[in-house]
C-alpha cells in the first residue's frame, strides 16, 4: 500500500496529483481584507513542497463574517489579489482551495454593522462576553437568505479568482456549525431540534454554492465528527449531516472535530499553550480570559497520531457507499500515518501542523528523505497566529522573507506589483 498516497485522486471535477491537502489554517496574512504578498509566498511554499492542493483558510463571505483582523474577505476588491495567489500556486504545481466561511457569533472584531452578533439562536454570546458584548441574536429567515446569497456570491468570485475547489467551513463552532450543534442551535422551527433539521441550513448553503459554481469546481465541506463536550453533537449527528451534504452535491467531506471556545483541544488532539496565548495578546483581561480557559481543559490522553481515526471510521461506516469522497484529518505526522488513512479507505489526507512545521514534508516523504515529522503538537503555532508575523512554527522559526514578516505593515499584492 505504501506509495498509494502519491497517486492521483479525483474530487468531483478536479484531479489532484496526490492525496495530500494542506488543511486550512488561519494564516493571518491579509491586510485591509485582501491577501498580501506574504500569503502568496506562504502557500507557494506548500505547492513547491509537494502537496496536491493547498487551502487558503478562513476567507470570509462578507466583511461582518470575519473573526480576526488579519482575515481576508472574498469580494470584487480582493479578487485580483486572490488571482495572483492562485496563479502562483498553480505555477508551483498544486491546486488551490478557498475555505469560505462566516463566524456568526464569533464575529467580534469591532466594525460590525449589527449591534449583536448573529447565530442560529439568541442568548448569551460566549465569545462576545469576552469582548464586552453579552447577547447574540437568532438569525431570521431574511438573515439566512442573505447569508446564503453571500456564500453563493463568494463561491462565484472564487471561481473567477482561479480557485479549483471551495471548502465550506462547517466545523469548529463557526456560523454553520452553530446551526449543526445542539450546543448553539435551540431553534424550534424547521432548522432546529433533530439532526436533520440542524443540518438543513448548512445543506441549503452548500447547494447554493454548488449551483453558483455549476459543477466546475470541487465542493468540499469541513465538518465536525463530534463537538467533544457533553450536550454537543456526536458522530451520529455527523452521519445525518453527511447524508444531507451528499444530497446537496458535496464532492468531499473533510472530517474534523471540536469547537473553538468549548473544546478546542478536540480540534488539535492536544491542549493549546494558554500561557503563550496570554503573552501574545497582552493585557490583564486577556490573561484572565486564558487563565479561565486553561482551567476548563479536561484531563486529556497524550497526543497520538491520527487521533480522529476512530470516530472518522464510525462516520465512514455509518455513511456507507457514497459518491462523496472523505478526507482524513487529525494528527497525521508520518508517511505511515498517511498510509494508514488510505488503507482504512479514506480518499485523501489533510494536514496542517506537519506542514506548518515543514512545508516540504510531502516531497521529503515521497523522495524518502524522511518518513516522519518533527512537529510536537505543542500548538505554539496557534499562539503566534495572533502576532504580527502571522502563522508559522516558532520551533523552527519563520521561513517568510524578512521583508514580508510584519504582515500588518506589509503591502497588498497589487500594491507591491
Ligand atoms: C495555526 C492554526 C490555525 C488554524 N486555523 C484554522 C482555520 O482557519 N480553519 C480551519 O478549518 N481549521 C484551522 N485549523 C485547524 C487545522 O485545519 C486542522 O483541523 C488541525 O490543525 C488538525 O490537523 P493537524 O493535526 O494536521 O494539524 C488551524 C490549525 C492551526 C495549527
Ligand atoms: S508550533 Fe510547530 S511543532 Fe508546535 S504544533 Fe505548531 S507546527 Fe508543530
Amino acid at each position: 500500500m505504501t506509495g498509494d498516497v502519491f497517486t492521483p485522486v479525483k474530487i468531483g471535477p478536479l484531479t489532484l496529483k496526490n492525496r495530500f491537502i494542506r488543511s486550512g489554517a488561519n494564516e493571518m496574512m491579509s491586510k485591509d481584507m485582501r491577501p498580501t504578498r506574504a500569503l502568496l509566498d506562504f502557500h507557494t511554499a506548500y505547492a513547491r513542497g509537494g502537496v496536491g492542493m493547498t487551502t487558503l483558510a478562513y476567507i470570509a463571505v462578507s466583511k461582518d463574517g470575519r473573526t480576526l483582523p488579519g482575515q481576508g474577505v472574498m469580494s470584487a476588491d480582493s479578487l485580483p489579489h486572490y488571482r495572483a495567489v492562485t496563479d502562483a500556486i498553480h505555477a508551483a504545481g498544486a491546486k488551490a482551495s478557498a475555505q469560505i466561511t462566516h463566524g456568526g457569533s464569533f464575529c467580534q472584531i469591532g466594525d460590525l454593522s449589527t449591534p449583536r452578533a448573529m447565530s442560529a439562536s439568541g442568548g448569551i454570546d460566549k465569545m462576545g462576553v469576552l469582548m464586552g458584548r453579552f447577547f447574540q441574536r437568532a438569525m431570521t429567515r431574511a438573515d439566512m437568505d442573505r447569508v446564503t446569497r453571500e456564500f453563493a456570491e463568494a463561491a462565484r468570485l472564487c471561481e473567477e479568482a482561479g480557485f479549483d475547489a471551495i471548502e465550506v467551513h462547517m466545523g469548529h463552532g463557526y456560523l454553520l456549525n452553530q446551526f449543526l450543534s445542539p450546543l448553539s442551535n435551540k431553534r424550534r422551527d424547521n432548522y432546529g431540534g433533530s439532526p436533520e433539521n440542524r443540518a438543513r441550513f448548512p445543506a441549503e448553503v452548500l447547494a447554493a454554492v454548488k449551483q453558483a459554481t455549476g459543477g466546475r469546481l470541487a465542493i468540499l465541506a469541513k465538518i465536525n465528527l463530534f463537538d467533544g463536550i457533553p450536550g454537543g453533537a456526536k458522530v451520529d449527528d455527523a452521519i445525518v449531516a453527511a447524508r444531507a451534504f451528499e444530497g446537496a452535491g458535496t464532492d468531499m467531506l473533510v472530517l474534523s472535530a471540536g469547537r473553538n471556545i468549548e473544546s478546542v483541544w478536540a480540534i488539535f488532539g492536544s491542549p493549546l499553550p494558554y500561557d503563550d496565548l496570554a503573552a501574545m495578546q497582552g493585557g490583564l483581561f486577556a490573561k484572565l480570559q486564558f487563565a479561565i480557559l486553561k482551567r476548563s481543559v479536561p484531563k486529556l490522553p497524550p497526543f497520538h497520531e491520527n487521533y480522529l481515526m476512530e470516530q472518522a471510521l464510525v462516520l465512514k461506516a455509518g455513511l456507507g457507499a457514497s459518491p462523496m469522497k472523505l478526507a482524513y484529518l487529525g494528527g497525521v505526522q508520518s508517511l505511515a500515518g498517511a498510509d494508514a488513512a488510505l488503507e482504512a479507505g479514506f480518499d485523501a489526507i489533510a494536514l496542517a501542523r506537519a506542514l506548518i512545521h515543514d512545508p516540504g514534508i510531502v516531497d521529503a516523504w515521497r523522495t524518502g528523505v524522511s518518513d516522519t515529522s518533527g512537529c510536537t503538537a505543542c500548538n505554539r503555532c496557534v499562539a503566534v497566529m495572533y502576532g504580527a508575523s502571522g502563522t508559522h512554527c516558532p520551533v523552527v522559526g519563520n521561513a517568510l522573507d524578512p521583508a514580508l514578516k510584519d504582515i500588518f505593515a506589509g503591502e497588498g499584492i497589487a500594491d507591491a506589483a
